[in-house]
């Protein structure tokens, strides 16, 4: 994606997310100049991955297929440093803009419906091996157990909630206008946890067509935030 364009969604966002009564952590709002008068008492920003995280997918049409994620707390496997054992992420989605087919090996999450329209889920069993079974499946909707069948769109209104649990494979759309949605889980692994069918390039190289409003946080390395 243009940084332009990356700009002018996180700009459009901001309003949405406040419009909604939602306030993001004083770091969603730094400039690159605010990080770089910053030093080691950061370094948790960086290495846990927190902050903006605008994807398209490398399809080029974010309009379609796209999400906005803020990453507000992580922890970091293996790392002594980062003991949280949990993550929370703001997702904010256009109406009809899909997240596209995936499941996490490790990472329970659920996602939440916190405001706006109809937030709609597709489900399917995955198996380890790749495969995606035609089984019904079962699934936590606010401690409710409900059986759904493969790919029946599920709808989640405002204050409803859903238990994706480890080779839950899924796709998310928000229907009738924009939704703004959050997700609790285990920590959160975007390199090595996600499994996208068919495969997607979870964080796509950006065109620095003019400077960033605000750093994604697949950007803190490439601005040399902290290294
Ligand atoms: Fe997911």
């Amino acid at each position: 994606m243009k940084r332009s364009e990356i700009n002018q969604i996180i700009v459009e966002v901001k309003d949405f997310v406040k419009a909604h009564n939602f306030t993001l952590p004083p770091f969603a709002f730094w400039t690159l100049e605010d990080w770089r008068a910053r030093g080691e008492e950061c370094r948790e920003i960086v290495d846990a991955g927190l902050g903006w995280d605008v994807i398209d997918f490398g399809l080029g049409k974010f309009d379609e297929i796209g999400l906005v994620l803020f990453t507000i707390r992580n922890g970091v496997w293996d790392d002594k440093r980062y003991p949280k054992p949990y993550c929370e992420k703001a997702l904010i989605a256009r109406e009809n803009q899909l997240t596209p087919d995936h499941h996490h090996r490790l990472k329970t999450e659920d996602i939440i419906n916190r405001s706006g329209a109809t937030l709609c889920l597709k489900l399917q069993q995955a198996t380890p091996d790749g495969r995606l079974l035609d089984d019904p499946v079962s699934v936590s909707i606010d401690g409710e157990v409900c059986e759904f069948s493969a790919n029946e769109t599920v709808s989640l209104q405002p204050g409803q909630s859903i238990c994706l649990v480890p080779y839950l494979h899924h796709r998310f759309w928000a229907e009738g206008g924009p939704v703004l949605m959050g997700e609790v889980s285990a920590v959160n692994d975007d390199v090595g946890d996600n499994v996208f069918i068919p495969d997607m390039t979870r964080f796509p190289e950006t065109i620095e067509d003019e400077p960033p409003i605000h750093l994604l946080c697949n950007d803190y390395k490439r601005f040399g935030i902290l290294q």
